[in-house]
């Protein structure tokens, strides 16, 4: 009896000095970001702002893989399948929330299979239209909405996408369901509303400033309850006529359930370390987005964010009787 206790003991000591070895090297190796939307998109954007900086931190090479699809779900159950080594990690924003409610047949548990590092900004979004769009501002443009609401169209990135919720809110508050033109990332939706292809978007400031600022898009409101400093001239949603019409996109890094707490605590010390480079600060402000205080910055503020907003949007989902699957 005594030698099996021992025996067991044995082993666990060994699994335990591996378990540190492996933490001790790490990172050894190129670390992957998997993120769940097309590149040149505003979460693309925000994760390879953040690998670059982060890597440097870490001192080591960070890449992102876009895994596109479904509204962000195709790339949450890659990572769900990678090895909890801290070699694979995971970009996702408020879709991350919004999912359990929207896709009733997930193969993951958005809390339970994710180790959560740490939350990375929070970001405005902007209604933007194309630049013919005959509305020069939001009232005229709910006036046009509601007399030609069969002939207009509104882009998002998929169902539980930023781009997606914010448009779903937009249909409510007008009480009109619109047609929608699902992308796999507003990378590529900018795109067809730069050509004129899609009427107009409710997408993240990472992904508009650009074109607002170059005259390319027409801009009626930001989704912020105040105006945001890099373009101050534009009115909140609710000063242009949707009143309450707010929402703000909050982007959190995790690697894969069951990864050593060494390793997760040392890629949240570095990704608290990127959010304080004044370089990456100015990136994010000249983007209209801003770091998180380095508090929040840590797995157990992502771990409580992500379960209030959890918990926050499933009964407004399900109130919309909005489901993808
Ligand atoms: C979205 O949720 O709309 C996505 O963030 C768009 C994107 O990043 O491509």
């Amino acid at each position: 009896m005594i030698h099996r206790i021992m025996r067991s003991v044995v082993c666990a000591l060994a699994l335990l000095a591996a378990l540190q070895a492996h933490a001790q090297q790490y990172p050894a190796k190129v670390i992957t970001i998997i993120v769940p939307f097309a590149a040149g998109g505003p979460s693309d954007t925000i994760a390879r702002l953040t690998a670059q900086t982060m890597g440097t931190a870490l001192k080591a090479t960070m890449i992102v893989e876009n895994v596109p699809g479904a509204g962000g779900t195709i790339g949450a159950a890659r990572l769900t399948q990678a090895k909890p080594d801290g070699y694979t990690l995971f970009i996702h924003h408020i879709g991350h929330a919004t999912a359990p409610a929207l896709y009733r047949k997930l193969s993951y548990d958005a809390m339970r299979d994710f180790d959560p590092v740490g939350l990375i900004n929070d970001g405005a979004m902007t209604f933007v239209a194309r630049k013919d769009f005959p509305a020069k501002d939001l009232k005229e443009l709910l006036a046009y909405v509601a007399a030609n609401k069969d002939k207009v169209n509104m882009a998002n990135a998929g169902v539980g996408s930023a781009s997606h919720l914010c448009g779903m809110l937009f249909m409510s508050a007008i009480k009109t369901d619109l047609t929608t033109i699902p992308y796999k990332g507003t990378g590529p939706a900018m795109n067809d509303l730069l050509g004129g292809q899609v009427d107009f978007m409710c997408d993240q400031t990472t992904n508009t400033t650009s074109h607002i600022k170059a005259g390319k898009v027409k801009v009626y409101g930001v989704t912020t309850a105040k105006r945001i400093g890099s373009m101050p001239e534009v009115p909140t949603m609710s000063e242009a006529g949707l009143p309450n019409f707010t929402v703000t996109v909050w982007h959190a890094l995790y690697a894969p359930k069951g990864t050593p707490k060494a390793i997760v605590d040392q890629l949240s010390k570095a990704l608290q370390e990127a959010l304080k480079d004044p370089t990456l600060k100015q990136r994010f402000a000249d983007l209209g987005s801003e770091p998180v205080a380095q508090d929040r910055a840590t797995p157990e503020a992502l771990r409580v964010q992500l379960k209030s907003e959890i918990d926050k949007w499933g009964p407004i989902i399900k109130a919309a009787g909005v489901f993808a699957d």
